[in-house]
């Protein structure tokens, strides 16, 4: 169990995105101890009602509107804040390529106009939150094929190469490469491959920036594949678990891309919020980066077979199907984040699928 701050004084907190599927969770764990103010937009691509908003607790302030509208952000900084948890995006992966400006919009001008609101009203946190995203790693560090004990960052994937096939990435002068090492935000440098990775490693740097500026603590929390009960299932964008499982529950056979050989680190969505509350709580005067994920990279056909054997499914369709801005490889090191955070992932893979299911069982019958 995380330490929700019961024996203290009230604080304080902000949590942008705060109605959203990490965000709620949050809300959970802070509301018994804590002031709460909620700024959220309901994004109609994440809210197809007002259910989070009725839902939410009566001692939450809340407020609907854009983080990217500094009139929001000033009453945000009159709430003067001990903590802000930023958590407020546009997220999609696919959809970034296409939507550029509002991603850039939202993710990074948002994020300033946070923080020009918060500085204008001499409102300085005592730390700033942000979840980052594994995605500003991009295709990440491999071994390569010839010497297991060398390492190389992998070349972004170039489409027409995807298109015949050819998943893995090559190194830096065309090198084959052998396995993925996980992201680790001390050795792993940042090369993203899609416009969203993009733009949450500027809101990244904005916010490193701002804080060393003025002396405010930053926790950045690099989250590789979050999957749980409260992901948006309308949006067809983000949450592959929860996508693979409706089609699972519909007793579809999951079609599985890049011949199922995408490696990703699902972790579980308490986890995620249980680490990002121990961020918020943290009273030292550090900063950190750390990569939060369940440690363990899965492929994804393996995944799939879990899912549709625990639905009763069919077994899943390896397909040469791939998505633009997508990385063949993602997993995380932890280790930094259970030295400073105390993190330690609880929730076992079967276990969360098992509860996905059930909850987006219960939300697609609604
Ligand atoms: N879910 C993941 O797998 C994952 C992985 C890495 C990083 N993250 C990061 O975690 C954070 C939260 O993600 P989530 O999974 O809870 O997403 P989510 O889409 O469920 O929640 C985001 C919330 O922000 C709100 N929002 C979106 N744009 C807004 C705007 N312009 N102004 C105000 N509110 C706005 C939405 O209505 C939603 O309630 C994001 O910053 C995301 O980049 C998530």
């Amino acid at each position: 169990m995380i330490d929700t701050g019961h024996s203290e004084s009230p604080r304080r907190v902000v949590l942008t995105g705060g109605l959203g599927f990490i965000g709620t969770k949050m809300v959970d764990r802070l509301i018994d101890s804590h002031e709460i103010f909620v700024v959220d937009n309901l994004h109609p691509q994440v809210h197809q009602d007002r259910r989070r908003v009725d839902e939410l607790p009566e001692r939450v302030t809340f407020l609907e509107g854009d983080v990217a509208d500094p009139s929001n952000m000033q009453a945000v900084a009159a709430f003067r804040p001990h903590v802000v948890v930023h958590l407020a995006a546009e997220t999609g992966t696919g959809q970034s390529l296409l939507q550029s400006r509002r991603h850039a919009e939202v993710n990074v001008t948002g994020t300033a106009t946070l923080l020009d609101a918060l500085a204008g009203a001499d409102a300085l946190p005592e730390r700033l939150v942000i979840p980052s995203s594994r995605a500003i790693y991009g295709e990440g560090v491999w071994t390569l094929a010839s010497d297991e004990n060398v390492s190389a960052h992998g070349l972004p994937r170039d489409p027409t190469r995807l298109a015949n096939g050819e998943w893995l990435p090559t190194g830096p002068d065309g090198e084959e490469l052998g396995s993925p090492l996980p992201n680790n935000a001390a050795r792993s440098e940042p090369r993203p491959a899609n416009v969203y990775a993009a733009t949450k490693l500027a809101q990244e740097n904005v916010a490193r920036a701002w804080c060393i500026g003025l002396g405010v603590p930053l926790s950045l929390l690099r989250l590789q594949n979050v999957y749980g009960a409260g992901q948006a299932t309308g949006n067809p964008y983000t949450g592959v678990l929860t996508f693979m499982a409706k089609q699972a529950l519909a007793g579809e056979q999951i079609n599985v891309y890049e011949g199922g050989g995408i490696i990703r680190d699902f972790v579980n969505v308490a986890d995620v919020a249980d680490a990002l509350t121990q961020a918020a709580l943290d009273r030292t005067q550090d900063s950190l980066t750390v990569d939060i994920g369940s440690g363990d990279a899965k492929p994804l056909e393996e995944v799939a077979r879990l899912l549709s054997e625990l639905a009763g499914a069919p077994e899943p369709r390896l397909s040469n199907d791939f998505r633009a801005g997508d990385v063949r490889a993602a997993y995380a090191d932890i280790d930094a984040a259970g030295h400073a955070l105390g993190f330690s992932p609880k929730v076992g893979l079967r276990d969360g699928l098992r509860e996905l299911l059930s909850w987006v069982g219960s939300e697609v019958s609604k």
